[in-house]
């Protein structure tokens, strides 16, 4: 096992922040056409040191460990940070720990910041009588499912609209 899979495998023992977010101010989802995986991003913010900072940050993930351990690291680095840090963060940088990906899992961590760039671009939240915030990441999956698939390069889709 090399050390990539070997940190993978470590942060899946003790996955971070994974779970729905109830009180979340924005949420935010994207799949990956070409692997089918679907990641949802939920954060939540705060006022800190007169800055609206992420207090939190959650995610779920059906399928795919890299994007799991890519999004439980990147859920730990947002906390503390502002939209606009939030917005520069990069697939590479949300990896931490995992350093750069392997080519073919790069398109995982494009995920997880496809995610969170959904998430920053939907806050405020929607009102709950809005049904992306009602609905299951596996209602969601089975949407995009029935959607015809694309083929060529990684393409990240917004689920959300
Ligand atoms: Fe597609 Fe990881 S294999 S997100």
């Amino acid at each position: 096992m090399n050390e990539f899979e070997e940190i993978v495998r470590e942060t899946l023992a003790n996955p971070q922040n994974q779970g729905e977010m109830e009180d979340a101010d924005s949420v935010g989802t994207v799949g990956s056409p070409d692997c089918g995986d679907m990641l949802r991003m939920w954060l939540k913010f705060k006022q800190q040191d007169g800055k609206k900072v992420i207090d939190k940050a959650s995610f779920q993930s059906f399928g795919c460990q890299t994007a799991i351990a890519v999004a439980s690291m990147a859920t730990e680095m947002l906390k503390g940070k502002t939209a606009e840090e939030a917005e520069q963060m990069g697939a590479e940088e949300l990896s931490g720990d995992l350093g750069a990906l392997p080519p073919m899992k790069i398109h995982c961590g494009q995920l997880v910041e496809g995610a969170l760039k959904n998430a920053l671009g939907n806050e405020p939240a929607q009102t709950p009588a809005d049904d992306t915030d009602t609905n299951t990441l596996a209602q969601s999956m089975s949407l995009a499912q029935s959607k015809p698939k694309q083929s060529g390069k990684i393409k990240i889709i917004k689920l959300d609209q």
